[in-house]
């Protein structure tokens, strides 16, 4: 008997990014996202499908065997793993590949009018708001900076503008929103891509199908094709 098995992703860059991936598995998801409302969609795979959830619960659907694979930003499995007390892959997550896609950077950024620099010379006790608290805590850690952690969930850009903070750590792709609220990147933190993550547990029972997709994915990501 053909066993289900189910592909968790979140909407938007990952799902639009994902596709070709997919296609080159020889799935094809049958329903557009944007369009339907439904969160199972169904592929041209009788015993694929793939599920819609949010972009932060990815993990946790894989972890927990809701969904036998998955595909998640980094930042979203770093803070992921911190909620369950560890460094990344701890929380039981199998994480065979980066499929470098909905690649961007995890940055600090400031007002410009922010003398970032001279504040950390002079030792000085920093507000961070930031959704990416474990990343945000690492790295400060790691520069010896003292700061005060304010945990956000969106629009992260509007900590400094209104006083709340004095600088965010958020993701940065073309830069665009960072310009259009007067802000500047001011450290690089790290780089991130999207990760393709699998239950252990379903790595064992559906070896053949799960490898299969592996496969087709690496054969299909930019550094195997040049
Ligand atoms: C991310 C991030 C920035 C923006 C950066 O938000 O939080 O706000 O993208 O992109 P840019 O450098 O190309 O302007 P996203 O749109 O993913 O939504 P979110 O706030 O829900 O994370």
């Amino acid at each position: 008997m053909t066993q289900t098995l189910t592909l968790a992703l979140s909407k938007g860059r990952i799902f639009d990014e994902t596709l070709p991936l997919l296609k080159a598995a020889g799935i094809e998801v049958l329903e557009d996202p944007e369009t339907s409302r439904k969160l199972i969609l169904p592929t041209n795979q009788p015993h694929v499908r793939v599920v819609l959830v949010r972009a932060t619960d990815v993990p946790t659907y894989v972890q927990y065997g809701g969904a036998d694979l998955g595909v998640t930003g980094l930042d979203t499995l770093i803070e992921h793993n911190s909620d369950w007390g560890g460094s990344a892959g701890s929380a039981g997550l199998y994480q065979p590949l980066d499929l470098q896609i909905a690649k961007c950077r995890m940055s600090v950024a400031v007002r410009a009018d922010f003398d970032y620099v001279a504040k950390v010379k002079q030792g000085a006790r920093l507000k961070v708001a930031t959704k990416y608290v474990a990343i945000a805590r690492e790295f400060f850690a790691s520069k010896g900076v003292h700061v005060d952690l304010v945990k956000l969930y969106g629009s992260m850009e509007l900590a400094p503008l209104t006083g709340l903070a004095d600088a965010i750590v958020d993701l940065v792709s073309t830069g665009n929103t960072l310009k259009a609220n007067h802000l500047v990147e001011v450290e690089r933190i790290m780089d991130i891509s999207s990760r393709l993550v699998v239950n252990p547990a379903a790595l064992k029972m559906k070896q053949a199908d799960i490898r299969r997709i592996i496969d087709a994915f690496s054969a299909a990501l930019p550094a195997a094709k040049s």
